[in-house]
């Protein structure tokens, strides 16, 4: 009888065919999601907005009651919560530079933090252009550790990170209808894309969809018709924390601008490697 011993080289290709053979394909948006089986969810998925980075505008923020040494905060914070396999997710108002260019030291600064990155818009994210221009800026820059959430979704194959940047309005003129069908269609996008992959989507945006008496409608509808229970923003600062509304007909919010939650990272669920859909 011929026996053969197997050398580490053929043990670890063994171990890989078998890890593929375990493997659950997902298939949805022509793209395969691979989902190692032995995949554990011990990766943590966390959530902070308005970080307001000010390293290539010089705009700081520290003039504002209780943003003193935000950036280190931030930083100090983040460094003690976040690994390396972990995923943050940044609400917008990111950077105070008005280009790419100028933004340049703030994603410098987030690319170094631990942690993939997931950003998305806000208000005062003037360098934000097309997706195309940012991802090239990214990959230009080797910012390898930072994505865009814009019209798109990324799920671990159980859950989903979806966005959008949404609006607030206290008019209905032309321009604000117009603005605000958009956003919720993009939202609707983000939404389905998670779906249609069977992953359950939890909800970042940059404005409030409920914020005191207000209540943006257009962005509510799409969270009901999708039974999304957990929404994440920022937007809202200062003494306007005092307004905001934990829970509106069963959706559960949560404001996450960064001087709203102690310059530190929110955790919001278990995870595995996310990959964009
Ligand atoms: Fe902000």
């Amino acid at each position: 009888m011929q026996v053969s011993v197997l050398q580490l080289d053929d043990i670890s290709i063994l171990k890989n065919i078998l890890s593929w053979l375990l493997a659950k394909f997902i298939i949805c948006n022509n793209m395969i999601i691979i989902q190692k089986r032995q995949v554990k969810y011990r990766m943590n998925l966390f959530t902070i907005a308005d970080l307001h980075l000010p390293l290539g505008a010089n705009k700081p923020m520290d003039i504002f009651g209780g943003w003193d040494n935000y950036v280190e905060r931030i930083e100090k914070n983040w460094k003690k919560l976040v690994n390396n396999d972990d995923t943050v997710v940044i609400g917008g108002d990111i950077s105070w530079g008005i280009s790419l260019s100028e933004s340049k030291p703030d994603f410098e600064f987030i690319n170094n933090l631990p942690g993939k990155k997931i950003i998305l818009k806000g208000n005062h994210d003037y360098w934000w252009g097309t997706a195309n221009k940012i991802n090239e800026f990214l990959s230009e820059n080797k910012f390898n550790t930072i994505s865009i959430l814009h019209n798109n979704c990324y799920s671990d194959g159980k859950i989903a990170v979806c966005g959008t940047r949404g609006w607030i309005y206290d008019g209905t003129g032309e321009k604000d209808l117009k603005v605000i069908a958009r956003e919720a269609s993009r939202l609707e996008t983000s939404i389905k894309q998670a779906v249609d992959c069977g992953a359950v989507p939890i909800v970042f945006l940059h404005y409030p969809p409920v914020y005191a008496e207000y209540v943006c409608d257009e962005i509510l509808e799409i969270l009901k018709k999708y039974n999304i229970d957990n929404v994440y923003y920022g937007h809202i600062h200062g003494k306007g924390i005092y307004n905001t509304v934990a829970e509106y007909e069963g959706i559960k919010l949560k404001l996450v601008a960064a001087d709203a939650i102690d310059f530190t990272p929110q955790y919001v669920s278990k995870c595995a490697n996310f990959q964009k859909v």
